[in-house]
């Protein structure tokens, strides 16, 4: 992978916002990740190459538990081992603030990603039926302790 992780900025959020568009059916606006990037209560990092944002991934701090808000990388970019390394980063970062136990939700068809976070030890705890608007899909309920 040629690319640098580093923490997001307010400044990505025009960046974050594209590559959410590519990503997502549900994408969040500019002014979605504005929010996001001043929220004390959560991080976010960036996989930057030659200049171009090509992922993101980010989380709450709620007390000792980290929620994944979001990963996403850009379609050219995967199957190369990007998704699991930010991941391990957002982990591990968190870890430093004593955060040992992550969860987060998925829509439940999404085998590439449930793939990942099987991979990188999260479990199945739960459903939320019917959480996604557009399409009435169920959320997984994840969690890695
Ligand atoms: C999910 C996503 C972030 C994975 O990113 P990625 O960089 O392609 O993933 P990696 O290359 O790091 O893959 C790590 C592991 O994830 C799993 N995985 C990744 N892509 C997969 C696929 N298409 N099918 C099944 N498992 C897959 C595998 O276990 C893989 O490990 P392996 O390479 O040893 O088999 C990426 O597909 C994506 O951005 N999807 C659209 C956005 C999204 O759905 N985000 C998740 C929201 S909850």
């Amino acid at each position: 992978m040629n690319g640098i992780i580093r923490k997001a900025s307010i400044n990505d959020a025009d960046a974050m916002a594209e590559l959410d568009r590519i990503c997502f059916t549900l994408p969040w606006s500019r002014q979605a990740f504005l929010h996001e990037l001043s929220n004390e209560a959560a991080f976010y990092i960036v996989t930057a190459t030659a200049g171009k944002i090509i992922g993101y991934a980010g989380m709450w701090s709620i007390i000792d538990e980290g929620h994944i808000t979001n990963l996403a990388v850009h379609p050219e970019h995967r199957k190369m081992g990007l998704g699991e390394m930010m991941l391990s980063e957002m982990i591990r970062i968190s870890g430093e603030d004593g955060i040992l136990k992550h969860t987060l939700e998925v829509r439940a068809s999404n085998e590439p990603a449930i793939g990942l976070y099987k991979k990188m030890g999260f479990k199945i705890s739960g459903i939320r039926k019917e959480y996604y608007s557009d399409n009435m899909e169920d959320a997984l309920i994840l969690w890695r302790e």
